[in-house]
């Protein structure tokens, strides 16, 4: 599978990057400008040179992958999707992206007129395929390596490209992919951050989550 990260060159698209291109899908990281997209390929090259990664513009990382992954900040995505729309179409498309303030050092939701990041992300892009994941991991433990003990919740109205997601999360090491319904749930999924970061800071950690009572 080729995959194509837009934003990247932050911790959490460079951390899904790496992992997935250690399960070998060729990784594409995206970005505003190609030379921050090559620095940020030698420094996952430094872990071990032989994965499976390139680096690109945005809209080349979007052209040439068969998924997308959005890494932005909830901030950016209203200016940086809409001019690869047409590109995108008919493309799977998943939102990894947390509506999220600091305040005072205090982390809240940010309200989404349209439900959730991903609910604007469908209206942003009507032509592909929404699929909300991702947004539990924490892109330190990601980066670090190692299993981590997670779930990922897959929501989305498209039921094929919701299976292929689940199975792409399970590519990394020790998390499962848990249907989660439909996209209009991802507000929910994004929300379970908020309360993360919170729990991180009270425990010193990088926590995910487990969902209880599934085979
Ligand atoms: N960090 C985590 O642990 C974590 C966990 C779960 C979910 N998430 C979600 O994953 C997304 C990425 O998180 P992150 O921590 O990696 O974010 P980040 O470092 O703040 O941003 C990621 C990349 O987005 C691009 N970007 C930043 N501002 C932009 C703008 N105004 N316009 C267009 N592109 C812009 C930048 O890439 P270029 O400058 O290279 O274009 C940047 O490197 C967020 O939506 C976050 O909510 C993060």
């Amino acid at each position: 599978m080729r995959i194509g990260f837009i934003g990247g060159t932050g911790e959490e698209g460079m951390g899904l990057a790496y992992r997935f291109a250690k399960a070998g899908h060729a990784c594409t990281i995206g970005s505003r400008s190609i030379e921050k997209a090559q620095t940020a390929v030698a420094e996952l090259h430094e872990k071990d040179a032989a994965l499976p990664l390139t680096a690109a513009t945005n809209e080349d990382a979007a052209a040439s992958a068969d998924i997308v992954i959005v890494t932005t900040p909830y901030t950016a995505q209203a200016a940086t999707l809409p001019p690869l729309a047409a590109t995108l179409a008919g493309k799977i498309v998943v939102s990894t992206v947390v509506p999220m303030a600091f305040e005072g050092g205090k982390a809240s939701l940010v309200a989404v007129p349209e439900g959730s990041a991903a609910q604007q992300e469908q209206i942003l892009l009507p032509g592909a395929k929404i699929v909300a994941a991702f947004q539990n991991l924490s892109a330190k433990k990601l980066l670090k390596g190692g299993a981590l003990e997670a779930d990922v919740v897959v929501c989305a109205d498209d039921a094929d490209a919701k299976k292929q997601i689940m199975e792409l999360a399970a590519a990394i090491e020790g998390v499962r992919g848990v249907d989660g319904g439909s996209l209009a749930n991802a507000q929910m999924v994004e929300g379970i951050t908020v309360l993360l970061v919170s729990i991180n800071r009270n425990y010193k950690t990088q926590a995910g989550i487990r969902i209880a009572g599934i085979a």
